[in-house]
């Protein structure tokens, strides 16, 4: 059971060292969220804004992670673009911290 447990361990620290780049940081996607995102999309995903997805019930986020830097870079509807205002590594960290917040 642990030499299990530490062989899992053992391939999910390979595959995020073999992840080409680093790895999206959520603390700072969290940060970027707080300022940027909550005012809308709820400071626990919970959205505030009616028509704005709610990411605590997973809505919008079952698409790849392209897709959504797609959206939030270029804005959709009543949400701005974020384009020249944060750049695409701050934008990945927010959506691997939208990830997070399913409740
Ligand atoms: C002014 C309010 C507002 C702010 C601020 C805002 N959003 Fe949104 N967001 C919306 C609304 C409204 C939608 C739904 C747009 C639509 O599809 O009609 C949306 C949609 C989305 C989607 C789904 C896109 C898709 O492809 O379906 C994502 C992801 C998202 N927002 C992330 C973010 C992130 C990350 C931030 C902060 C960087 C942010 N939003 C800031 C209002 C906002």
């Amino acid at each position: 059971m642990m030499r299990r447990v530490a062989g899992a361990m053992g391939a999910l620290i390979a595959a995020v060292v073999a992840a080409p780049g680093p790895a999206a940081d959520v603390v700072k996607g969290n940060q970027v969220y707080m300022m940027h995102c909550a005012a809308c999309h709820g400071m626990s995903g919970v959205s505030v804004m009616p028509g704005a997805p709610n990411f605590a019930r997973l809505e919008r986020l079952l698409q790849p992670d392209t897709a959504l830097l797609a959206s939030i870079r270029n804005g959709r509807n009543a949400m701005p673009a974020y384009a020249g205002i944060l750049t695409d590594r701050e934008i990945l960290d927010v959506i691997a911290y939208l990830r997070t917040l399913r409740q």
